[in-house]
């Protein structure tokens, strides 16, 4: 009989190829929306799937494991992994797989551009323009911020802070700063990266701080009130991560009191909600979690996530399991 593979919303049709071709059947949810709990529970009842491609929009916990009794791999089209509950997979024997680094050049690159809007002050300058409030040159117009000589702080130095370092230091002479649970001697090596004992002498000490850590249950709401009160009144934060791992209460209103001075927020705590006040704020940059949003990263993930499930059904493991 035929493998059997749900895939909960469609992705590039290079990984629904990759599967196809191994002779696996593949359903794919046709809605174009992520399925609410309680339709995913619904269609994985309905016939005994032996692999499942989620994505980091689907909540996948014990009742979703429940619905799907012959599922024994969840590859998430996704870097992160936050959106599986990993210590129910592990009971009941289940491989979870991401799909890590095809993606970390461009968030990286988006981070950086949100370093960028928020300095330059480009995004005010767009909506400033488009309300037709230019009346031509002046010397005070949205004030920017030098990036050449700033120290940026990284908490984080996997692949995509480590693209970040490379990218700051080499394109803007930015001093590298980080903190990671594991020394990154390549980024103190190629970058000059500087690492810092705690998380509060980065935030103590950088101009940009820049978040590239997993949300784990010792990563929410790492960067809380008090974390937020050690930033320099000067200095902007960056999320490209995962939105708890700040607590975007707090940061609204450190925003509003002028604590620090302003942040780049790609991911948000409760996505797709905004925290009251958030968008109220002029010193913020906000995109639609879109920092992997390109062709060829997200034909990637594709890919990644497709191999994970044929390697797991041909062989029994998987490269990118994370439990
Ligand atoms: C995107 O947020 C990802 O985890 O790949």
């Amino acid at each position: 009989m035929n493998k059997k593979v749900f895939v909960t919303r469609t992705i590039p049709q290079v990984g629904i190829d990759m599967l196809r071709k191994k002779g696996y059947e593949v359903d794919v949810n046709g809605k174009d929306r992520a399925l609410s709990p309680r339709e995913l529970v619904k269609t994985l009842r309905a016939k005994p799937y032996d692999a499942v491609l989620s994505l980091l929009t689907d909540k996948i916990d014990g009742p979703v494991f429940d619905a799907a009794r012959t599922a024994k791999i969840y590859a998430n089209y996704a870097a992160g992994f936050d959106n599986i509950d990993l210590s129910e997979a592990r009971k009941r024997g289940i491989v979870v797989t991401n799909t890590p680094g095809v993606s970390s050049l461009a968030v990286a690159e988006h981070a950086v551009a949100l370093m960028l809007a928020l300095a330059t002050r480009v995004a005010e300058g767009d909506e400033f323009m488009r309300a037709g409030k230019y009346r031509g040159w002046e010397p005070s117009l949205l004030i920017g911020t030098d990036l050449s000589g700033k120290t940026v702080g990284l908490i984080g130095v996997g692949n995509i802070g480590s693209e970040v370092a490379r990218i700051m230091k080499n394109g803007f002479g930015a001093n590298i700063v980080y903190y990671d649970v594991n020394p990154n001697e390549i980024v103190e090596r190629s970058y000059g990266a500087r690492r810092m004992a705690t998380v509060e002498d980065v935030l103590r000490t950088a101009d940009f701080v820049s978040l590239h850590v997993p949300l784990l249950d010792s990563t929410r709401h790492l960067i809380d009130e008090t974390h937020l009160s050690l930033m320099k009144p000067t200095a902007f934060l960056i999320n490209t991560s995962r939105g708890a791992v700040i607590d975007e209460k707090a940061l609204v209103k450190a925003l509003q009191n002028k604590k620090i001075a302003g942040a780049g927020l790609d991911v948000y705590e409760f996505e797709p909600k905004l925290t009251k006040g958030l968008i109220k704020l002029p010193n913020v940059v906000l995109t639609p979690h879109i920092a992997s949003a390109r062709e060829s990263v997200r034909n990637a993930m594709a890919v990644l996530a497709a191999q994970n499930i044929i390697d797991f059904l041909e062989t029994g493991s998987a490269k990118n399991k994370v439990n």
